[in-house]
């Protein structure tokens, strides 16, 4: 085909042949060749500002915008309501960041009880009228998270629904499980029981890693605890367990060069689908992005970025809860209750780097759990930045996220088809958990320092 006939085909203006190519190819071929898709997309990660740790000014904001009332999850809409039109320029301000990140509604639904239904039901409820009258018109509120699509219903009646009552108290169960599980513990011997990497194990005083007999993934291990009880950690045990875990990602990184970006999972207990009850935490070690519940936080982040180019997505999502005054914070480290949790009593925990600080506030808020909130089983994730300082593009900072997995003798799984593939139900107030978490954090932090 010559030139002539392309300039006959689209119809061009008699203008120098060179030109028409010069445009054919800036305005049909190139833009093609540059069309970009969803899989371009997730991999295109700009420099975000980097995440500071920032203590803003939460007392003010108490007073000023919130008039130093407490807030909960059932009267955040309202209050958000009354925020929208304060006479204040700086909470105007903050309905707009909130409303910038997180969609909140509220629903209400009603119900007719039949009557020997509703003498049940008053039951249940300790006779109480108010409840009563609650339970027959409800109030639902839903928190969407714009970027991340984490979608939670919460419904703090739903938590006053008769439960099952532990034959055993869930102590006393852990201890009888223990020592049952002891005797025939693969990890209590794991010289012979279990796997070594290619490498060997890297091995400490009080924990050590094995490769996973069944691997998930290329690089999976486990850090394991000397001790088996799975209560039975200290502030020490937690520290060498996670220094282990960073030993571990660097020497696989100097073997396997590609593998860069590091994460931990632990579920503790079996009703939170632990397979041994012997403490151990997965480690993997992966190549080019994180696991996919993690990169959807990365590109929203990246996506928050694009919109607000100023502002690192972490440091305003801290500074939001901050100032909803549901964050705990520790030198360069902070803990929040997240308002759009996966499930009941998520926290996240934040750092600039996975450092002392970092972990032992991860340290204090699971053992807020275990010894302050009777939430014995739990599982918990954490996404580190890239090991790699010269990844400067859609970099994590440091952060874990930690939820309650309910009763630990209780047959009934919490997880169910609405949290795998609707959205969660989510029953206790994160207005709540942060005050009980924040009260605990405090009281360990006096005896430590
Ligand atoms: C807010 O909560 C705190 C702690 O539970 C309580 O001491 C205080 O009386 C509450 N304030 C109001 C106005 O309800
Ligand atoms: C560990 O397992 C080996 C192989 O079965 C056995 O000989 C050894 O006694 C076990 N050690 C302990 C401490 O149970
Ligand atoms: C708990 O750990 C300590 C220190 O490692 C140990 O001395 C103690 O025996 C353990 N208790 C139980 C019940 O395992
Ligand atoms: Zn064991």
């Amino acid at each position: 085909m010559t030139c002539t006939t392309i300039t006959k085909v689209f119809y061009l203006s008699p203008t120098p042949i060179c030109v028409n190519i010069i445009r054919f190819f800036f305005f049909f071929l190139l833009p093609s060749c540059y069309k970009k898709t969803e899989r371009d997309r997730n991999h295109d990660y700009s420099i975000w500002p980097v995440y500071r740790h920032y203590n803003s000014n939460a007392e003010w904001v108490r007073a000023k915008c919130w008039h130093n009332e407490n807030l909960s999850i059932s009267n955040l809409y309202s209050k958000l309501m009354i925020l929208k039109i304060s006479s204040q320029n700086e909470c105007r301000d903050l309905y707009e960041r909130l409303s910038n990140i997180f969609t909140v509604t509220q629903r209400s639904g009603q119900l007719v009880l039949p009557k020997p239904f509703a003498v049940k039901v008053k039951n249940w409820l300790g006779q109480n009228e108010e409840l009563y009258a609650e339970a027959k018109y409800q109030h639902i509120t839903l928190v969407f998270n714009e970027y991340t699509r984490d979608n939670t219903m919460f419904n703090p009646l739903r938590a006053k629904r008769p439960v099952h009552k532990p034959d055993l108290p869930q102590r006393e169960y852990v201890d009888q499980l223990s020592i049952k599980t002891a005797k025939s513990c693969d990890f209590c011997n794991y010289t012979s029981f279990t796997a070594e990497d290619l490498f060997g194990r890297i091995e400490s005083k009080h924990s050590f890693t094995a490769a996973n007999a069944f691997k998930y993934d290329a690089w999976h291990a486990l850090v394991i605890t000397r001790e088996h009880h799975p209560l039975n950690w200290s502030e020490d045990v937690f520290l060498d367990a996670m220094s282990v875990a960073m030993q571990w990602y660097d020497k696989v990184h100097s073997v396997d060069i590609r593998y860069k970006l590091p994460t931990l999972l632990w579920d503790l207990l079996p009703h939170a689908s632990a397979s041994q009850v012997h403490p151990h935490l997965h480690i993997n070690l992966l190549p080019d992005r994180y696991y996919g519940v993690i990169e959807n936080w990365r590109i929203a982040a990246e996506h928050y970025n694009n919109d607000f180019p100023g502002t690192n997505y972490f440091t305003e999502l801290l500074d939001l809860h901050s100032l909803l005054g549901l964050a705990i914070h520790f030198k360069t480290a902070a803990a929040f209750a997240n308002i759009t949790p996966k499930k009941d009593n998520e926290i996240v925990v934040l750092g600039q780097a996975p450092n002392e600080d970092f972990f032992k506030l991860l340290y204090y808020v699971l053992r807020a759990y275990v010894d302050d909130m009777e939430k014995l089983c739990f599982s918990m994730a954490i996404a580190f930045p890239s090991l790699l300082e010269e990844d400067v593009t859609g970099r994590l900072p440091v952060y874990a996220r930690l939820i309650s997995r309910g009763t630990v003798g209780e047959v009934r799984s919490d997880i169910s088809s609405l949290e795998l593939f609707a959205a969660s139900n989510v029953n206790v107030d994160p207005f709540q958990v942060a005050m009980k978490v924040k009260d605990s954090v405090k009281k360990r932090l006096k005896s430590a320092y």
